[in-house]
Order: structure tokens, then C-alpha cells, then sequence
């Protein structure tokens, strides 16, 4: 048999296309699980944060806008990317309510849930179904967006970042909420609560809540894999942001900020 080496670019062609099913097959599951945790989304949260998952939120917010008073009331137009169940949108309306945001997420049965948020109900919010590696949004279109406990489900954070900055206007915001991995010198004791114990609590609740029909696989997996905030730091710069990060609940909690550098 005759051996042959691959080109280049035919490696490259493959390997892209194995990346493109490889995401495929993850956004699936993606779908599937949350589509069956929807309706005891809410719940599983409260339960799986011992009720401080509306701090997170409250705080994001908080420091997104958190800035000179003239800046801030030209912040109006704004994406809430992996929006589920609608409240960091909602919390987005509950600190600045002359907002228009759009809620965007790749699950059609979360986003039913999100039609209950205050922002929805008052006109201020639209949702959108749809993947954060593929925004439906022009060039520099937004003044901000956001997203919370989205990131570790991006299959190539990097590349589905500079999507996200594609789409802000320059000087406009962006923010990134998410469990912490190796944030602070209790990393080992933080890894232990929110990969295992964390990921029990979720598993006992929707197992409780769903009587055993929803599985609770992704959190422990992908926690495991997602970057520091000095990672994802530099993912930040290199995508275009001026960035800077806070930590929460001694370092369970990351909050990313960036600022649009202009070109
Ligand atoms: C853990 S939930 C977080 C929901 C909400 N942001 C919050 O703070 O509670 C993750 C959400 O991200 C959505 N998601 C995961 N991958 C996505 C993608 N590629 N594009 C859009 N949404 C995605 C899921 O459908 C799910 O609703």
C-alpha cells in the first residue's frame, strides 16, 4: 500500500472540519440538556449557589456600568449572550430601565422562560435564537454585551471572543461572568467546591426537580477546562479589550471586564 503525507492544507481543511463537528455535536447536547433543565433552571440555581447566584448578577451589572454619569447614559443597546432564563439581562433593565437588550441563546426552551423577565414584559428586551460564535449583529452595532456562565460551554473561547468584540462599538462595554478557575491561593479549595461539590448539588437538584429525567453533566467538565482570569486576561487584550477582572466569594466567581479599544 501506497503511504502518502497529507498537505498542509489539507490537514488544515480536516482538522477544521473535525472542529466544526466536534462543535456541532457539543451544541447539540448543549441544546439537549438545557432544553430539559429549563423548567427547573431557576430552582437548580438557587439551590446549587445556596441562593447567591442574584449577587453574581447584581454585581456585573454593577461594574459593567460603573462609570463617569456621561458615559454611562450612552450605554442603550446591549446583548445578553447565553441569556437562558433572561436575569442578567433583566438585572441589566433593573439598574439602567432605559436599556433595549436583546436575550440571545442557542436553547429555544430557555428562552421561553425568559419571556417572564420584567424587561421582556415591559418591551425592553427581544430574544433571539442563536450561537455566540455566530452573532446575528452588525460590525460595532452594540453599545455592550455580556454573558454569565456561558464561556465554558464556547467550544474555542478565543475565536467566539473576538466574534463578541466584533459586534461592541469602540469604547462600548463587555463583560464576562463565570465560575472561577484558579483565581486566587485557594484555588485548590475552590476547585474542590464548585467542580465536585457544586456539581453534586446541581446533579441532586435536577435529579429532585426532574425526578431523575434531566442530566447534570456539563458543569464539572467544563469548570475543569476553562481558563484562569490571567488567561483570560490576555484572550481579553488580544481580542481588542482594554481588561481588567474582579473576583467574588473568594474567588468562585470571576467577573471579566473589558473596554473596546478603538482601532
Ligand atoms: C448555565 S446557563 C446560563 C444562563 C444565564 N446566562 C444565567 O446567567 O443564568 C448557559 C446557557 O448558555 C447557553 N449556551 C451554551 N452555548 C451557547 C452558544 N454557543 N450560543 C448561545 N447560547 C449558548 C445555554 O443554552 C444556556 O442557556
Amino acid at each position: 500500500m501506497v503511504g502518502f503525507k497529507q498537505s498542509e492544507s489539507e490537514t488544515t481543511v480536516i482538522e477544521s472540519k473535525n472542529r466544526e463537528e466536534g462543535k456541532l455535536t457539543y451544541n447539540n447536547m448543549v441544546k439537549q440538556d438545557f432544553n430539559i433543565l429549563s423548567q427547573s433552571y431557576d430552582k437548580i440555581n438557587l439551590f446549587m449557589s445556596l441562593g447567591t447566584d442574584k449577587q453574581f448578577r447584581y454585581l456585573t451589572i454593577k461594574n459593567l456600568l460603573a462609570s463617569h454619569e456621561e458615559d454611562f447614559a450612552r450605554l442603550n443597546t446591549w446583548v445578553d449572550i447565553g441569556t437562558g432564563t433572561g436575569h442578567l439581562a433583566n438585572e441589566l433593565f433593573l439598574q439602567k430601565p432605559d436599556v433595549y437588550i436583546v436575550g440571545m441563546d442557542i436553547t429555544q426552551g430557555m428562552l421561553e422562560f425568559s419571556k417572564d423577565r420584567q424587561a421582556h414584559l415591559r418591551g425592553n428586551m427581544d430574544l433571539v435564537l442563536g450561537d455566540a460564535s455566530q452573532l446575528p449583529f452588525r460590525t460595532a452595532a452594540l453599545d455592550g454585551g455580556f454573558s454569565g456562565f456561558v464561556g465554558r460551554h464556547f467550544t474555542d473561547y478565543p475565536k467566539t471572543l473576538e466574534e463578541h468584540h466584533r459586534i461592541i462599538r469602540p469604547y462600548g462595554r463587555y463583560s464576562m461572568l463565570e465560575m472561577g478557575r484558579r483565581a486566587t491561593p485557594l484555588a485548590p479549595l475552590i476547585d474542590v467546591y464548585v467542580g465536585q461539590i457544586m456539581g453534586l448539588l446541581g446533579r441532586l437538584a435536577a435529579y429532585i426537580v426532574t425526578k431523575g429525567n434531566a442530566p447534570f453533566r456539563l458543569l464539572e467538565e467544563t469548570y475543569a477546562r476553562f481558563y484562569s482570569p490571567t488567561e483570560l486576561t490576555k484572550i481579553f487584550d488580544h481580542a481588542g479589550f482594554k481588561t481588567h477582572y474582579k473576583t467574588g466569594l473568594m474567588g468562585s466567581i470571576v467577573i471579566m471586564l473589558g473596554l473596546r479599544r478603538p482601532e
